[in-house]
């Protein structure tokens, strides 16, 4: 977003020059949502405002904490799962959509360390804060595989608990293989058993549009879009022959009316981020 003196600039420009062509959804890092902080009102500012000028289809951030005590660390921290947890991040998730006048998409992270206090999975906390906060959900199949592995679940527990009338999008993502552990790197192909992970989720819920996360080694773009179409392939035929019901759009459309004019809306769409 630039700084809070220099909004936009050539990088909203540029957004604009897209925006009118495709759909647009924003994703963000930074809301930390989880910390104890209080909620960075100067950020939620800017957010809206951004929000007013491209017309997201969605907006979504993460199911972690980035920082406390004013410092920002830069990583997706994990959360306890606890109700302590559940009570603090609902109540935040709902002032923000209250202040946007919107509904947020929240996406699991990928993690490394557990809270020894936790009292459930990190589905049951997910589903939990979901419902209650009355907010949607993006499903990172990269970062579920890639906890599972470091926490030792059944990435398949963790997909099937998960409501598919509140899955809005998908990211896939390539990751590092340390053996017993993973980190996800974000710089280098998906692989074959996020793709598995992958066509399990279009089999339980649909045509759900996918982003593939590139941050670093990004290859040339034909490349890039040999993934892409690999992804879109798994998508047609792991796609169930009954498609989702039209419930999640009418769940969407009571905080974000359906736009009369613009760039058509993604229902099966397969796009980059990086
Ligand atoms: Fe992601």
């Amino acid at each position: 977003m630039g700084s809070p003196r220099h909004f936009g600039g050539r990088s909203l420009e540029r957004l604009l020059q897209v925006r009118k062509d495709f759909p647009i959804t924003l994703h963000g890092v930074s809301l930390s949502i989880g910390s104890t902080d209080r909620l960075d009102q100067n950020y939620l500012n800017r957010l809206k405002r951004l929000i007013g000028i491209v017309d997201p289809l969605w907006v979504s951030d993460h199911l972690c904490w980035t920082g406390v005590g004013g410092e920002n660390i830069h990583d997706l921290l994990p959360l306890p799962y606890t109700r302590e947890a559940i009570r603090h991040v609902t109540d935040r998730i709902c002032r923000v959509q209250d202040f946007l006048g919107r509904r947020l998409t929240i996406e699991n992270v990928s993690s490394y360390v557990a809270f020894s206090h936790s009292r459930m999975t990190e589905w049951e906390f997910l589903n939990e804060i979901c419902e209650r906060a009355d907010c949607d959900i993006l499903l990172d199949v990269n970062n579920i595989f890639v906890s599972a592995v470091n926490h030792g679940f059944d990435p398949m527990e963790y997909l099937r608990a998960i409501p598919g009338k509140r899955v809005r999008q998908f990211h896939l993502a390539g990751h590092a293989n340390k053996g017993h552990y993973r980190i996800d790197t974000h710089d280098r192909d998906v692989c074959e058993d996020v793709w598995r992970l992958y066509a399990e989720a279009v089999k339980l819920y649909g045509a759900v549009p996918v982003i593939l996360e590139r941050d670093g080694n990004i290859p040339p773009l034909k490349d890039l879009i040999q993934e892409l179409n690999y992804a879109r392939r798994i998508e047609k035929r792991s796609r169930p022959q009954i498609e989702r019901s039209p419930a999640l759009d009418e769940v969407d459309h009571r905080r974000s009316p359906r736009r009369e004019k613009g760039p058509r809306r993604p229902t099966r769409e397969t796009g980059l981020q990086g």
